[in-house]
């Protein structure tokens, strides 16, 4: 195999982390044996390797680093090196312990786990950029080198630094931001509780408060944490582009991860990577299947790496069960069926000391080829490079489901009408109806081109931005499906309420006025009467969590309240606007109630899934760049799965099988159909 410089992937990625520093040599040449033996191509090295690469302030040791690089090269691998500075070495707090992070009650938190670094902090930035620079230029010209891995999952674990190194960037963040201090108390509002700055020197980061600190404040605080964190991120880029043109660089991201905007993060990454640890519960495949849609649309819809996932069982859960045989495989597919082009491991060899003995591996300590775990990984690598055609296919999407990091740091902040509307709840519960429905889904943000898809869902969309409101009635104008959710349109970039009656930018296309809000105690249930959906979907459903006491402006209802004093007042509406549709639900239906507005919506629309099948069994689309499509079938259930096939004849990329009239799936099994002729 040939060793890619392209983020164009000639093949599907597989491999893991690999960590050979903790093992005898001898050990390495064994791997190389069983890395090739399981379809291994590509390896991450050096994450945590800043130790051991830099003993001091001024020695270095890459001797190490030079074999495992020829040793990768000799084997045909790829190295996706990393720049190592994820956990920085213990020389580096003691020789500057303002370099080590600091909690909201201003206590230092100390080295000797990882991620123990202020991203803000002048000395972490120094000693990394200096390492990042000598990584580049000993090893540019090497063959085995093929992606740069900056750090590893930004945020994971220190999300927020309250030092003063980054009170003192904070200021600066807000004066580029405001300009004037009249500007930034203006979009704060401290004419209330005397919050009122008369000098820059006074702002201070929203450490601990007796209550609630200013909300702009907070909101700024977290987007200041984003920005910061992704400059450390493109401190070590710059370095890396200057020596390296060409080389695709990126970070590893984390899903659905709130303190990073990955929208703005993945404009500066050449490919997205993310890391998978779905719950072993039964809501684990929606939720990651959601998430590899989310990463999948970071760029627009490029396909991403899945950079790491476990093999068999996490150490860091409360109980940490193992996934069951076949499992590790059909959530691999999962990963390919919604974009991936390359799914990988932490980590290639089990640890046999450090906190990460107990998580599984590709091979464990003793590296024995008879596991049930590393015969699995096997036939995995194996299997997949059959799927040289579907590399650089996309991921079909009628749909798009509207996120914004924005939005959920704002709608989360505290002093709300209900701690209980949590923006990954709302979002996820819009998104299992069509994931139960096999729609395919992209996010997008708010001020995205909506043109090219049928319906838009945006669930709690709270903040809105300038031109937002605006993006999405011209989409309904146009002809598009709009539905949105309680508490949506309330304030500004700033949280600061729009003006003009709830919600006063989105008045106009959802055809209403949000009077009062009232939200439900936990346990609390109203019951919403549906009489406007066609009649499968009419009755009587449960409601809980929140009401908008509804006034229509030319909206129609679709349902109304049944208890209460707003008892008969609209709870769900439609509003005909332009040549489109605007749905608003002022309430949390049960989940019978939202699959059947959405089922509704979705038959009027005529969107339906690219095969029938029974529940249970995911399906995704993803087309080659010639035209061919590709139907990904995955049995998620316990039973065997039969679905009947359009007519003609269809052949299964995996098996080699060819289908015609139906498919039977195995539980767990996969299928890739592509038709014939
Ligand atoms: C994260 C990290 C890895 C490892 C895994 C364990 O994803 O990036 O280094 O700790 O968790 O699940
Ligand atoms: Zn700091």
């Amino acid at each position: 195999m040939s060793i890619s410089k392209n983020v164009k992937l000639p093949h599907m990625f597989y491999g893991g982390d690999y960590n050979p520093e903790q093992w005898p040599e001898e050990v390495w040449l064994e791997d190389m044996r069983l890395m090739k033996q399981a379809g291994v191509n590509i390896v991450s090295i050096g994450i945590f390797s800043w130790a051991v690469l830099q003993p001091g302030p001024d020695t270095y040791d890459f001797a190490w680093m030079d074999r495992l690089m020829d040793l990768l090269a000799e084997h045909g691998i790829m190295a996706d090196l990393a720049t190592a500075t994820a956990s920085p070495p213990a020389w580096l707090a003691r020789l500057h312990p303002e370099s080590l992070p600091v909690d909201e009650n201003g206590a230092r938190y100390s080295q000797g786990s990882r991620q123990h670094y202020c991203p803000n902090s002048k000395a972490f930035r120094l000693y990394g950029q200096r390492l990042v620079r000598k990584l580049a230029e000993r090893y540019k010209d090497h063959p085995a080198l093929a992606m740069w891995h900056i750090n590893n999952e930004y945020a994971c674990h220190i999300s927020q630094c309250y030092c003063d190194e980054c009170a003192r960037e904070f200021r600066l963040w807000l004066q580029r931001r405001y300009g004037t201090l009249d500007e930034l108390n203006a979009r704060w509002g401290t004419n209330f509780w005397s919050q009122k700055y008369y000098d820059w020197e006074e702002i201070v980061l929203p450490r601990k408060t007796p209550t609630y600190p200013n909300p702009g404040q907070q909101l700024d605080y977290a987007r200041f944490m984003s920005d910061s964190l992704l400059d450390a991120y493109l401190g070590e880029q710059h370095i890396l582009k200057e020596i390296t043109p060409g080389l695709p660089i990126m970070t590893n991201l984390m899903g659905a991860f709130k303190p990073l905007d990955q929208f703005e993060w993945a404009k500066h990454m050449d490919v997205v990577t993310w890391d998978s640890y779905p719950e072993p519960t039964a809501g684990g495949p929606v939720f990651a299947a959601m998430q590899h849609d989310l990463m999948r649309s970071l760029k627009g819809g490029e396909p991403f790496i899945l950079m790491e996932q476990v093999t068999s069982q996490v150490n860091w859960r409360q109980q940490n069960p193992l996934k069951r045989p076949g499992v590790m495989r059909l959530w691999s597919y999962q990963t390919v069926a919604r974009g991936g082009d390359g799914v990988m491991f932490f980590q290639w060899r089990q640890s046999w000391a450090g906190a990460e003995k107990f998580h599984g591996a590709m091979v464990n300590q003793t590296g024995d080829e008879n596991t049930r775990v590393y015969r699995e990984v096997v036939e995995l690598g194996n299997e997949l490079k059959k799927l040289d055609a579907v590399v650089d296919s996309r991921v079909e999407a009628p749909v798009a489901i509207v996120f914004d990091w924005h939005n959920w740091w704002a709608l989360e902040l505290d002093s709300k009408p209900s701690r209980d509307v949590l923006y990954l709840d709302q979002i996820k519960q819009y998104y299992s109806v069509l994931f139960e429905r096999n729609i395919g889904v992209d996010f997008v943000q708010p001020d995205a081109d909506l043109s090219g898809y049928k319906l838009v869902l945006a669930p709690a969309l709270y903040m809105m931005k300038p031109g937002e409101a605006d993006n999405l009635e011209k989409y309904v104008q146009g002809g598009g499906t709009l539905l949105t959710t309680f508490f949506s349109g309330i304030v500004d970039e700033n949280d600061r309420i729009h003006t003009g009656g709830y919600p006063a930018p989105l008045r106009k296309v959802l055809g209403l006025c949000v009077e009062e809000f009232d939200p439900m105690l936990p346990g609390q249930r109203n019951a919403i009467e549906v009489s406007g959906l066609s009649a499968a979907g009419n009755g009587e459903y449960s409601c809980s969590l929140w009401a908008d006491i509804i006034r229509l402006e030319g909206a129609q209802a679709l349902a109304s309240f049944k208890q209460d004093f707003f008892a008969g007042s609209p709870a769900v509406t439609v509003h005909a606007f332009g040549q489109g549709k605007a749905y608003y639900v002022g309430t949390q239906g049960e989940a019978a109630f939202t699959s059947k507005l959405v089922g509704s919506i979705l038959d009027e629309l005529d969107l339906s899934a690219p095969l029938s099948a029974p529940s249970g069994v995911e399906l995704t689309v993803r087309t080659g760049r010639d035209g061919s499509r590709y139907i990904f079938v995955l049995n998620h259930s316990a039973a065997q799965a039969e679905l009947q096939l359009p007519e003609g004849s269809f052949n299964d990329l995996l098996s080699g099988s060819r289908f015609t009239g139906s498919l039977q799936l195995a539980p767990n099994g996969v299928a890739i159909l592509s038709a014939e002729g």
